[in-house]
């Protein structure tokens, strides 16, 4: 089941503060949206409303062609920091999750699901430590074991990988391509909130550029760059430079000089 994601010239704004304005993204189902912009662009608050935690003040936002109305169990979603809960295990984090998405099924079964999810990250061992017991790069394992787990067909991502060291990072990277390509998850729609324009290249479809003051688009991208990439030989990719450049260009464009979102396709 794929969920396409349309939004339609959303605007939202906290308490008389322009925050987002007149924003237009369609995503397909399947598709790697990469949001990109400077702090404070408001791509937080866009995966918020797209999460349900807030409503647009104009415009609208449809998943699968119904109006956001509040959460649901149809996005899973991975914060940067804090989103585990601390007093449970590993492997209970992912329990509980399944609990809330699948009620009614055994026990045994959901222990038994989010064992293998917890493998297909590399973390069968962790069941039963707690996240203060694991690394960061562990716990945001765990953070995407467990988003996987429920089988959202829309992944919402914030940044989720920032807090990491750059090794930790590109595993991470390589995890979460790997989960989104195998036949189940490549039906996932994915927001993934990032600065890091070489992030953004190497996991997106599209990749769309905010700008600041209100937050609004700049660019879209269409990332047509094959894969499987890796960082190496995306350095010597020519279609990967252009991409690079032009998007480096927008996020360091002043913004009151710019004009009208642009697309490079
Ligand atoms: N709860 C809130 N109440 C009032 N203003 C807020 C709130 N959350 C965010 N803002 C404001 O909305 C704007 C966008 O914030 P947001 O967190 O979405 O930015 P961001 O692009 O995610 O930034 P960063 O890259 O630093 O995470 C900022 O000006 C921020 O001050
Ligand atoms: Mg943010």
């Amino acid at each position: 089941m794929t969920k396409r994601v349309e939004i339609e010239n959303l605007s939202f704004a906290y308490r008389g503060n322009p925050v987002l304005r007149s924003v237009n993204i369609t995503a397909e189902g399947g598709d790697f949206v990469c949001l990109l912009g400077p702090s404070g662009c408001g791509k937080s608050t866009l995966l918020r409303l797209i999460a349900g935690l807030e409503r647009p003040d104009a415009g609208s936002i449809r998943i699968g062609g119904a109006a956001v109305a509040g959460p649901g169990l149809d996005r899973g979603v991975v914060f940067q920091d804090y989103s585990l809960f601390p007093w449970l295990t590993a492997g209970e984090n992912l329990v509980f999750a399944l609990e809330q998405a699948f009620p009614g099924r055994r026990r045994r079964d959901h222990v038994e699901d989010a064992r293998a999810q917890l493998g297909r990250v590399h973390l069968e061992g962790a069941f039963d430590k707690l996240p203060s017991q694991l690394s960061g790069g562990m716990r945001q394992r765990v953070a995407i074991a467990r988003a996987f787990a429920t089988d959202p067909p829309l992944l919402l991502m914030d940044e989720p990988f920032g807090a990491l060291d750059a090794v930790t990072r590109a595993h991470l990277q390589e995890h979460l391509l790997a989960l989104w390509q195998t036949p189940s998850g490549a039906a996932k729609t994915v927001f993934f909130v990032t600065h890091d324009v070489d992030e953004a290249i190497l996991l997106a479809s599209t990749v769309v550029v905010l700008g600041a003051n209100p937050g609004r688009i700049r660019g879209v991208f269409d990332i047509d760059v094959e894969r499987p990439r890796s960082r190496q030989s995306l350095q010597s990719n020519p279609r990967y430079l252009a991409l690079r450049a032009a998007m480096v260009d927008l996020l360091y464009e002043r913004s009151d000089d710019a004009g009208d979102a642009g697309t490079l396709q």
